[in-house]
Parts: C-alpha cells; structure tokens; sequence
C-alpha cells in the first residue's frame, strides 16, 4: 500500500471529525490512534443540498468534440462520441443525466468523468480547472456511494459508476442526481461549465461544454428560492484554486460564511467525539 494510501484511507476512517478540525484550524492535530469510522466525509460547508426547483423542460447537454484533448488516447485522431444531456426530473427534484457514448478508448479503463468548474477555454481541457464542488468537499477520499449527498456534486462517475465500454466500445447510463442545478445562480448550476472524460490517472482524455439545448430558462416562479447571499463574486469564485462557488441551496449554508460553519461543524465534532 502506498502513502497515499494509507492517509487517504486514514482520513476515510477518521471521517467528519478529522474534516471539521482541518477545516477550523491547521493546527489541529488529526487523530493518529484509535481511529474509528465515524461515517463519509462531509464537506466544509456540509452535505450536498437537495436541489428542488430544477426548471422543468430545461435541457442541457455537452457533446464531445472531434478529436480528443489527449491525443494519445486516439492515435487515428479521433475521439469519444456522443453526449451528456440533462433535464429537470419531472417534479423538478434533481436532474435526470443521460450519458451515450460510444468510440471509447479500446485501452486504459475504466473511465471515470466529472462535471467540472470552468468551460473549455479554445477546447482546452485543463482550463476547466477541478471537479465541481460547491459544498467544498475534496477528492482525496473517494466517493462512498451509500451516501451521495456527501460526495462533490460533479463527481458523477464516483456517484453513478464509471464508464465501462461494452464490446462495441459503447456506454449508455442514465441516473437521476438530486444535488445538481439548472438553476442559474447556484454553485451546483453546470449549465455554464463543463464535463472532463478522464483515464482512471486523472490524465484528461475529452471534454465538453455545456450548452442550452432545449426549454427556456426562465425564473423558477418560486419566490421563495433562497436569496443568494454570502456568495462571492462569480469572478472570485470561479478563480484558479477556488473549485466552486458557495451553494445556496437549502437552509444549511445561507447566510452563513465558510469559517462560521467550519467552527459549528468543528464544536459538533468534539462534543460529540
Ligand atoms: C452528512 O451525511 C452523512 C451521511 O448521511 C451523515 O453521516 C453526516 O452526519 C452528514 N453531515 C452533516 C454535516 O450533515
Ligand atoms: C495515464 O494513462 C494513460 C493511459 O494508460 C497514459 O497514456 C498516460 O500517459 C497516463 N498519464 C500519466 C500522467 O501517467
Ligand atoms: C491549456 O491551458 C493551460 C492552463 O491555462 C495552459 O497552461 C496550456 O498551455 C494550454 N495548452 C494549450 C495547448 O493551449
Ligand atoms: C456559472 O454559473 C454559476 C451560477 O450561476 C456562477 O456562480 C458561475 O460564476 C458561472 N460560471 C461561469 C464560468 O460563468
Ligand atoms: C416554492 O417552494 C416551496 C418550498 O419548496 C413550496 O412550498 C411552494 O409551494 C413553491 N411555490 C411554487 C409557486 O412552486
């Protein structure tokens, strides 16, 4: 087992509690004896948030381009073909994504894919920047699928299952993720960002922009959509580093800045450990 490894499956362990003391301060020690499982890791500003009002109608999609990023990958000069689309579910309770691929790499999978911050500058797949994570919750531990709402919102693949080509080099699934926005305005809105297709070494194969592709975006008529206050400025927010921009969904993180919720989540943590 390599070092990574072990703290990776150390942090896993030691759960919310070693989350919420690093978060609070870098001072804090992480626990290095009797470490128990204390559940999945939770973000800094806490679980995924349900999102409710997705626009019915709306529909989204990012099809690949021509030719891959990561040429290697295709020594013909093709690429990847197909598209990610996604759609309000009916009751506006999440959205429904619809992944058809085809084309896949005949070598090197499985292939894991995440919504990621940034569009595709000139279809430059590294200026996408990281995953999608508006709750700020990392990737060194993976996804625990038994529970979603703590994993990073873009992380479909560690959510859904990654893309595993069947005979003919195809991949269709489709899945309804409950913490992803056609909302704009909220951190986990894709709408205006993007999807990276990588090899399971993180190394970029494809990627593609999101773009309107059906319905009208329209305010959700609901008025009682939170206001999205304490949010920083897109232009900030979307900055080299930042992975995300604050959520606004749910009661859980209005209104409240990262470092006061670091602080609760950290005073829960040793009152309960
Ligand atoms: C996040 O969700 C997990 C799994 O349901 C739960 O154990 C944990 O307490 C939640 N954390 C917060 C801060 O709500
Ligand atoms: C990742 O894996 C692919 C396919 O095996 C390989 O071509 C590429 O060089 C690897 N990237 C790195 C950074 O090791
Ligand atoms: C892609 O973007 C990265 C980050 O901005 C930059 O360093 C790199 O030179 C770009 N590559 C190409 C081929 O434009
Ligand atoms: C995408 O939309 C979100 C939510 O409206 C916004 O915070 C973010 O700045 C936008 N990003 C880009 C690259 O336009
Ligand atoms: C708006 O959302 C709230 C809370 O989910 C719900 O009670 C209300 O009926 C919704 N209003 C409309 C017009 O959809």
């Amino acid at each position: 087992m390599r070092v990574t490894d072990s703290i990776s499956l150390l942090i896993a362990v030691a759960g919310t509690q070693v989350f919420a003391q690093t978060s609070t301060s870098t001072e804090a020690a992480a626990p290095t004896t009797s470490v128990t499982p204390e559940g999945p890791e939770t973000g800094k500003l806490g679980n995924a948030t349900i999102v409710t009002n997705n626009p019915i109608g709306v529909v989204y999609k990012a099809t690949f381009p021509e030719k891959a990023w990561f040429a290697p990958a295709y020594p013909e000069g093709d690429n990847v073909k197909g598209d990610i689309s996604a759609v309000a579910a009916p009751d506006g309770k999440g959205v429904v994504f619809t992944v058809k691929l085809s084309n896949l790499p005949k070598e090197g999978g499985p292939f894991p894919y995440h919504l990621h911050v940034l569009p595709a500058t000139g279809g430059n797949c590294t200026t996408t920047l990281a995953h999608l994570d508006p709750f700020e919750r990392g990737e060194a531990t993976p996804c625990n699928k038994a529970a979603l709402e703590t994993c990073q919102t873009g992380d479909l693949s560690g959510k859904y299952g990654v893309v595993i080509p069947d005979a003919e080099g195809k991949f269709e699934a489709t899945y309804t993720d409950l913490y992803s926005s056609t909302i704009e305005g909220l951190g986990s809105f894709f709408g205006n960002r993007s999807v990276v297709f990588h090899y399971p070494n993180k190394t970029r194969i494809t990627c593609a922009d999101f773009a309107l592709a059906g319905g009208a975006v329209l305010p959700t008529g609901n008025s009682s959509l939170p206001v999205p206050t304490g949010v920083a400025p897109s232009s900030s927010a979307d900055a080299p580093g930042a992975t995300t921009t604050a959520p606004i969904a749910g009661a859980a993180a209005i209104g409240v800045k990262t470092g006061l919720m670091g602080a609760i989540f950290g005073a829960v943590a040793f009152a309960l450990f």
